[in-house]
């Protein structure tokens, strides 16, 4: 399965892939929730900035653009909180991992939506509130039903392009190194 988007393009955002280790720990605290569907252990991620769909010629852009933002950043420590959801107000439809606050992490989504607004690109620009979506909920559940996950440090040392794939999944498309220069 390659190109998911009518016309050949591609369903693409900007994101910090979750190591090995962190996915292993959320993948076994997701089969125990009730009435919720999981999101693939393989594609947690954190979105810096959502874009939408692009033809396949607008990579090359793209990898200029990451590729400055990437080299403008050192790797740093993220560590996960507690469960949030939206929407927020009780009962809620996607359920998230909420990250400790981060300097570095929000520097990075700022330069990388910077950046992508200097060179045209449109993204959605929602503010950036830092989360990972573990599961969608097929109907509106109390927060307070789900057990917390154990806060667990980890370190952010890609930036990743990922495809949506219609069918379900996320693909990585490019990855670049953080690594000030
Ligand atoms: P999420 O960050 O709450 O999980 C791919 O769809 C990823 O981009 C998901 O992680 C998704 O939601 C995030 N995302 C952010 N803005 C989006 C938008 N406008 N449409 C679809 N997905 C969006």
């Amino acid at each position: 399965m390659q190109h998911q988007v009518e016309g050949g393009g591609l369903r693409l955002f900007f994101a910090l892939p979750l190591p090995p280790a962190l996915r292993e720990t959320l993948g076994r605290w997701q089969p125990a929730r009730p009435l919720a569907r999981p999101s693939r252990t393989d594609g947690l991620h954190v979105t810096l900035a959502f874009l939408g769909d692009r033809s396949a010629e607008a990579l090359l852009a793209l990898d200029t653009l990451a590729a400055a933002v990437a080299a403008r950043h050192a790797p740093f420590a993220l560590r996960t909180a507690g469960l949030g959801g939206f929407p927020g107000n009780g009962r809620v439809r996607i359920l998230w991992l909420g990250l400790a606050p981060s300097p570095a992490l929000e520097s990075l989504a700022q330069d990388l939506r910077d950046a992508l607004a200097t060179a045209g690109e449109a993204f959605d620009t929602k503010p950036f509130r830092a989360h990972i979506t573990l599961a969608r909920l097929r109907q509106p559940r109390p927060l307070a039903a789900f057990p917390e996950p154990p806060p667990t440090p980890f370190a952010a040392s890609d930036l990743v392009l990922f495809e949506s794939r219609t069918h379900g999944g996320y693909a990585p498309v490019r990855t670049w190194p953080l690594r000030r220069v």
